[in-house]
C-alpha cells in the first residue's frame, strides 16, 4: 500500500467567512486514499524584520516545523491589487529564512484561488509561482483551480456548493498525491 502523503494547507487571507478559507475545507472533504490535509491558519505572524530572522517568533517556528514536517503544500489564496497578499508572502518570507533554513526546499505545492471577481486570483497564482523558483519549490500545473463569482459557488456557511469546482479541487489534491509520491521515487 502506498505511504500516506501528508499535505500542509494554509489560507492567504484571514477573513472569518473568507472564500480561500471554504477551498481548503473543502479539500478535506475531497482528499484521495491515503493523504491527509492539516490546516494551518496564519493569524498572528508578525511583520518579517530579518534583524529577527534567527529568533523567529514562536508561531513561525511552529508554522516552519509543520511545512518541513509536511510531504506537500496546499496554497488557498486570493489576489491582492493583482499580486500577493501581504499576509501570504510574509508568511512565506519567514518560512524561507533564515538563508540556508528554506522550510519550503524541494517541497510540491498546488495553488487554488478564489474571488468574487471574473478572474478568481488568477494573477496572483502566477506572481506565486515565480516565488517557488526562488524557493525551490515543485508546482503542479494541472489543473488550475480558479474559482471565479466565488459568492454564486460557495455558500454563506462556507460550503463549496458548486459540483464543477468540487471535482477541480479533487482532481487538484489527486495530481498533487500523484507528484509528490513521482518525487519521492
Ligand atoms: C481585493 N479583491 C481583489 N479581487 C481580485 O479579483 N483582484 C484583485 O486584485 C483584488 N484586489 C483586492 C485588494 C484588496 C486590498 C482587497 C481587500 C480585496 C477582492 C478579493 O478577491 C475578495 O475580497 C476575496 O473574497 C478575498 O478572498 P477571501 O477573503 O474571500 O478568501
Amino acid at each position: 500500500m502506498d505511504k500516506t502523503v501528508t499535505i500542509l494547507g494554509f489560507a492567504g487571507s484571514l477573513r472569518k467567512g473568507s472564500y480561500n478559507k471554504a477551498l481548503l475545507n473543502a479539500a478535506l472533504e475531497l482528499l484521495p486514499k491515503n493523504a491527509e490535509l492539516r490546516i494551518f491558519d496564519l493569524e498572528g505572524i508578525a511583520p518579517f524584520n530579518q534583524d529577527l530572522e534567527d529568533k523567529a517568533p514562536p508561531k513561525v517556528k511552529e508554522f516552519k516545523r509543520k511545512i518541513k514536517a509536511a510531504d506537500a503544500i496546499l496554497i488557498a489564496t486570493p489576489e491582492y491589487n493583482y499580486s500577493i497578499l501581504g499576509v501570504l508572502k510574509n508568511a512565506i518570507d519567514w518560512a524561507s529564512r533564515p538563508y540556508g533554513d528554506n522550510a519550503f526546499e524541494g517541497k510540491p505545492v498546488a495553488i487554488m484561488s478564489a474571488s468574487g471577481g471574473m478572474l478568481g486570483g488568477a494573477r496572483t497564482q502566477y506572481h506565486l509561482r515565480q516565488s517557488f523558483v526562488f524557493l525551490d519549490m515543485h508546482p503542479i500545473n494541472r489543473p488550475e483551480v480558479i474559482v471565479t463569482f466565488a459568492g454564486e459557488k460557495i455558500d454563506g456557511k462556507g460550503k463549496v456548493k458548486d459540483e464543477k469546482t468540487r471535482q477541480k479541487i479533487k482532481e487538484l489534491l489527486e495530481s498533487l498525491v500523484a507528484w509528490t509520491r513521482r518525487l519521492r521515487q
